[in-house]
């Protein structure tokens, strides 16, 4: 009886889902990012990255001890790859700038004509197929050589170094690429890399480090768009935006102090980087100030641990993004925690301790978990902390362990995070005009290496020729995008239908 009444409300859940289609002019991708797929790195005159150094002498640091000197060689497979995309179907194609592919030196002394051609052809072949570029100009890349130079993004200079690169790609492929993403992810860029020693440039300095470097990428973020606006919008008629991360933070109950423990929490790891764009007050979340200067001041510090933007500044950076870029993969629960050590940390800051509940589906990312309704609620946060701006987003996705082609997890992901932005945009109102799925193939997962596949593509990374094979999901996708909805029937030629439970 009891699986007679779930099979009922399951249906009900499915049919209504089912009658949603995605409105006229919303767009649909796959994203990538450079380091994760080129390969070449010693292509040309091409000088090493941060990730390129870290994974060359610390090996350790991922867990396979492996690296992106080849990754899926998407460097000489451009014309295998576009086909495969014009395949699948997309309108759009995200794909990131690798900074020392083009300016090998960091600075805009020297371009290498090498890597321009590269972008060049890959630009014009998507062009050329009809699927329109959306380009990353920072995906962690930073050049090795800047990062030398006084620690790289906590260095100040580092700012005006980024806007000297950001001119050169704008005036190199600006008359042919018009949406733009600034950076990728600063929260998990700068905490990992510069407080957590978890990613590239591998820095240690928790409290600190990971807020001078969001700082100073959100000065370079803003000055970058100003630049866009003086030198290149009337002409390329551009669009400049940026790629934020974020989880859904619920509360772990209804008491009053997890409900704020989640609500900060959703203001210090979205807001932070977001409430200086998007507010219409700009600058940091009044939360996260108060916290963090009260938190630096009980340790000892004599300024906060969080710095303060100039007034000046505040305006340079409110309001420079056209759109808000937005990556999405799970949905944590929150309580109030405010027991922790002396030392100074991110969350001792946020006073919130995050977790999964059990009953959620794992994935093979420890830190991702399954929880699409998650992804709806967080879509409406945005809207009304930012007065509904229009949001792309800019990666959404499973990974397992296996690469398996008969991917019915990675299949049910999709189908129902996107049944739930579909309610968003429908029922809700949201904002939002586009999804890029996170990826088009299996590729170099950062600090979990080759351990992790998100791809709709499988990768051989054991043939030299690394061949790409497409996954059940990846023809799912395809129908997704040819219908304008999700259909949980829907089974591709050649494979069995999976089992939805
Ligand atoms: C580039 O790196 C590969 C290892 O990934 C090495 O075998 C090759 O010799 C290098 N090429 C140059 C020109 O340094
Ligand atoms: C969505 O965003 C676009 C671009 O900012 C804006 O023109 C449009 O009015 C917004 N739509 C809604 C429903 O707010």
């Amino acid at each position: 009886m009891k699986r007679i009444i779930a099979l009922f409300l399951m249906s009900v859940v499915l049919c209504q889902a089912q009658d949603y289609e995605f409105p006229p002019g919303f767009l649909f991708g796959v994203a990538s990012a450079s380091y994760q797929v080129e390969g070449a790195w010693n292509t040309s005159d091409k000088t090493e990255s941060i990730w390129d150094y870290l994974t060359h002498t610390n090996p350790s640091v991922i867990l396979d001890n492996s690296n992106g000197d080849i990754a899926c060689d998407t460097y000489s497979k451009t014309d295998i790859d576009v086909e495969l995309l014009k395949n699948l179907g997309v309108d759009t194609y995200r794909f990131s700038l690798s900074w020392p592919r083009i300016l090998p030196n960091g600075y805009n002394d020297y371009i290498d004509q090498d890597g321009v051609s590269y972008y060049n052809k890959l630009i014009d072949s998507l062009l050329a197929n009809g699927i329109t570029p959306v380009v990353t100009i920072f995906h962690w890349e930073l050049p090795q050589s800047l990062q030398e130079i006084g620690n790289g993004w906590l260095n100040r200079d580092t700012v005006d170094v980024f806007v000297d690169y950001a001119d050169v790609v704008f005036s190199l492929f600006g008359d042919r690429v018009t949406t733009w993403i600034t950076f990728n992810e600063p929260h998990i860029f700068c905490e990992f890399g510069y407080s957590k020693a978890r990613m590239a440039p591998l820095m240690n300095l928790d409290g600190i480090g990971g807020y001078e470097c969001a700082h100073n990428l959100l000065l370079a973020n803003g000055r970058t768009y100003r630049l866009y606006n003086e030198k290149y919008r009337e002409i390329q008629q551009g669009r400049v935006g940026i790629t934020l991360d974020a989880a859904w933070y619920e509360p772990g109950s209804d008491s009053e102090d997890d409900v704020l423990a989640a609500e900060r929490s959703m203001q210090m790891l979205l807001g932070w980087v977001a409430h200086p764009i998007y507010s219409e007050t700009g600058n940091y979340p009044a939360v996260m100030r108060e916290r963090v200067d009260a938190m630096s001041e009980a340790e000892g510090y004599q300024t906060s641990r969080l710095p303060y933007f100039t007034d000046e500044e505040v305006e340079i950076i409110k309001g420079s993004a056209d759109f808000f870029g937005l990556n999405h993969y799970t949905t944590e629960l929150c309580a109030a925690a405010d027991s922790f050590d002396s030392e100074p940390s991110f969350e001792a800051d946020s006073g919130a301790n995050c977790y999964f509940s059990d009953n959620w589906e794992t994935t093979g990312a420890s830190q991702f978990r399954v929880v699409p309704w998650g992804f709806r609620k967080l879509l409406n946060w945005i809207k009304s902390e930012y007065n509904n701006p229009e949001v792309i987003i800019t990666e959404n996705g499973y990974g397992d362990n296996t690469g398996d082609l008969h991917d019915c997890r990675r299949i049910y992901f999709y189908n129902a995070y996107l049944s739930e932005l579909l309610k968003a945009i429908t029922e809700d109102g949201c904002n939002v005009s586009g999804y890029h799925a996170w990826t088009f193939m299996d590729n170099f997962e950062w600090a979990s290496g080759y351990t992790i596949k998100f791809g709709l593509y499988n990768v051989d990374f054991n043939d030299p020729d690394r061949p790409r094979t497409a996954k059940m999901s990846a023809y799912n996708y395809k129908n997704i995008i040819q219908t304008r909805k999700v259909d949980w029937s829907y089974t591709p030629e050649g494979f069995e239908a999976c089992e939805w439970e």
